[in-house]
């Protein structure tokens, strides 16, 4: 489904981002990257839908290459994609904010006039119920928790009908509690509908217990690639050199 082949990024001529990364992601999977702050997690995940532009190296998602500009939208319709922030409008309701992710769908000048088919109403509304925020379509999203805040910016991206959900770091600012019932709600999307995941994290025990695959990333570097299941205790410690709240919590003992 997804093809990397030899990306590498390198910011203003020489911060090096990404270094020769290849992978492969096959439909149906939900995989993990692992890494320390700045190991290059968000260029990776960032360069896959476009937003950030492929220096060398190719990306193909169903067999359409990502750098060829004609492509993008085609591209943005099938990779949602979700952020640490949530990247939501505050001051519109969850309602609207969903609608957003139906822009690709609308003609332009019906979207900024705010004339939404019926159609395209309900679906969202669909959206919406998919992630458990039912009674919430019509609060401002300024009033609601992390947690909700960041299912209304999944009901977006599931607005899309994506085939590929791209997550960077999208528990990094939840409490734990609802950083797991976030991941769960992605694992139950993953898992009932075959919409497949990538993302970003940086927390092991979380990886391992929602992804079926850990591709660990090191100073640009694809490092790790391996299925969960069957992973060895060497491998696990391996791992856990890309766990930074292990790293924070060792500074804190210090
Ligand atoms: N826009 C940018 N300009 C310059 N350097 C950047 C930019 N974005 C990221 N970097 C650098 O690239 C490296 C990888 O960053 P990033 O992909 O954000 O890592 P991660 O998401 O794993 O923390 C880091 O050294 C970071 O400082
Ligand atoms: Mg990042």
């Amino acid at each position: 489904m997804l093809e990397i082949r030899n990306l590498s990024k390198t910011y203003n001529n020489k911060v090096i981002a990404l270094k020769n990364v290849s992978l492969t992601v096959n439909k149906g999977e939900f995989a993990m990257v692992l890494g320390l702050s700045g190991a290059g997690k968000s260029t990776l995940i960032r360069s896959i839908n476009g937003l950030i532009s492929v220096e060398a190296g190719s990306i193909e998602f169903e067999g359409v290459s990502v750098s060829n500009k004609e492509n993008i939208n085609k591209i943005r319709k099938d990779i949602g994609i979700i952020f640490q922030q949530f990247n939501i409008i505050k001051r519109l309701t969850v309602l609207e904010n969903v609608l957003c992710g139906r822009l690709a769908y609308s003609n332009t000048i019906m979207s900024s006039l705010k004339l939404f088919k019926k159609k395209d109403i309900n679906w969202a509304l669909d959206c919406i119920e998919r992630v458990g925020l039912k009674e919430k379509a019509y609060v401002r999203s300024d009033q609601l928790s992390g947690g909700q805040q960041q299912r209304v910016g999944i009901a977006r991206a599931l607005a899309q009908q994506p085939k590929l959900i791209l997550a960077d770091e999208p528990v990094a600012s939840l409490d734990p509690y609802s950083a797991e019932e976030i991941l769960e709600l992605l694992t139950e999307i993953n898992k009932k509908e075959g919409i497949t995941m990538l993302m970003s994290l940086h927390n092991v025990m979380l990886a391992k217990k929602y992804g079926n695959r850990i591709l660990g990333i090191k100073n640009g570097i694809l490092v790790f690639d391996k299925q969960v299941i069957g992973l060895t205790e060497k491998e696990m410690q391996l791992i856990y050199t890309m766990d930074t709240s292990l790293i924070k919590e060792k500074q804190q003992a210090v």
